[in-house]
């Protein structure tokens, strides 16, 4: 331990000194990510002793809400209504919830600044994300990981599209964070792709869990030493041409779980983190309520399967301004989870001040 500690420490040294030396003025990226890298684990490794002793003397298990996002309407509406939920379930009995962030990576304040917690970081410099946006957001957790100061031991990985449904508890441990299982992640069956960033000597691919990066609770320490690998290996991920078009748009995704598992981290899978109207049907004892996909429905409440139903609801029809407030509720037989998400929506837009106004481009 101590020999890996001095070369760590010697080889952070030199990048730092080359970077001093060579690139005071230049942005570098690529350097700047290494030299986290080798600091993060130094960190972690000398502070371990010590953190067990802290923490069995007090426990917090409070976690921090975070979400990242950009500053387009879209993102701006969600966030809004996002925010709404997390503050009446914050405070209820079997909630675990800290504070909250809104981690603005546009690189600028917006409109939203007073009435959402925000922490303003950095975009990639510019074309790095190959116009694939969401590669902007580990790249934003590491800087807010770096620069703000977060009283919570645990994190809670959180997207604009999230609405709470049930007070959420802490579901992490100290050594295993929890995460939601997608059914569409599948390291096991894109073995030759996952090896380009997972090599043999790591172990088998089974160890990459399915998942992403949100919802995810984990401890802060932990998301500290994995978020500069996730930012490396999505870039990485993005400028493979196989990788890029095998991937597609769950790539940072797939960055996420093996970045984490790169650290040896494994994640308790929990299929009650959230729902997914309209293929989950009940709310049940659930916590989280994604709307990401289209719900279309027949005058008999019978789902359309891709086909454009007499009463829809999709976020994606509101890309350039907000959805209106007192949407319709659909028709009797829809699922119980459609009809909560559209009562939730028009809950929040009802209390939102200048639901109309305020966040038009
Ligand atoms: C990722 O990290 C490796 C070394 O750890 C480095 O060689 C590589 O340039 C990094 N890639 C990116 C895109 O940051
Ligand atoms: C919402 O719309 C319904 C009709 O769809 C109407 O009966 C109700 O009064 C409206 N509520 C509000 C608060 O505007």
């Amino acid at each position: 331990m101590a020999v890996r500690k001095n070369i760590g420490h010697a080889k952070s040294l030199i990048l730092l000194l080359v970077m001093l030396g060579f690139s005071i003025a230049t942005y570098n990226l690529v350097s700047m990510i290494i030299v986290h890298n080798k600091s993060r684990s130094l960190v972690a490794v000398e502070s371990f002793g010590g953190r067990k002793v802290m923490e069995s003397a007090k426990s917090n298990s409070k976690y921090h809400v975070a979400v990242t996002s950009d500053s387009a309407v879209y993102s701006q509406w969600q966030c809004r209504i996002m925010h709404y939920w997390y503050k009446k379930a914050k405070d209820m009995p079997g909630s675990d919830m800290g504070k909250f962030t809104r981690i603005l990576h546009s690189g600028s304040a917006d409109q939203l600044m007073n009435e959402i917690p925000t922490f303003v970081v950095d975009p990639l410099p510019d074309g790095m994300d190959s116009g694939y946006i969401v590669l902007n957001r580990p790249w934003a957790f590491v800087q807010w990981l770096e620069k703000a100061d977060i009283e919570e031991e645990y994190i809670l990985m959180a997207e604009p599209d999230h609405i709470f449904v049930n007070p959420l508890p802490n579901l992490a441990s100290k050594t295993q964070p929890a995460a939601f299982p997608f059914f569409y992640i599948k390291p096991d069956e894109n073995e030759k792709i996952i090896r380009k960033f997972y090599p043999e000597e790591n172990g088998p691919v089974t160890n990459i869990d399915p998942i992403g990066n949100s919802p995810v609770i984990i401890q802060k320490s932990l998301m500290e030493e994995i978020a500069p690998t996730w930012v490396n290996i999505s870039l990485r991920m993005k400028y493979d041409k196989e990788t890029d078009k095998a991937f597609g748009w769950v790539q940072e995704m797939y960055a996420y779980a093996v970045a984490s598992a790169l650290h040896g981290v494994k994640h308790t899978l929990r299929k009650d983190f959230m729902l997914q109207p309209p293929w989950d049907e009940h709310v049940e004892k659930k916590f989280i309520i994604h709307y990401t996909y289209a719900c279309d429905y027949n005058l008999e409440g019978k789902l359309t399967h891709g086909e454009f139903g007499e009463w829809r609801f999709d976020k994606r029809f509101y890309l350039l301004g907000p959805p209106p407030r007192n949407i319709s509720l659909p028709p009797p037989g829809v699922p119980e989870t459609v009809v909560r998400l559209v009562k939730m929506f028009n809950e929040a837009t009802a209390n939102l001040p200048e639901w109309d106004s305020v966040n038009r481009s």
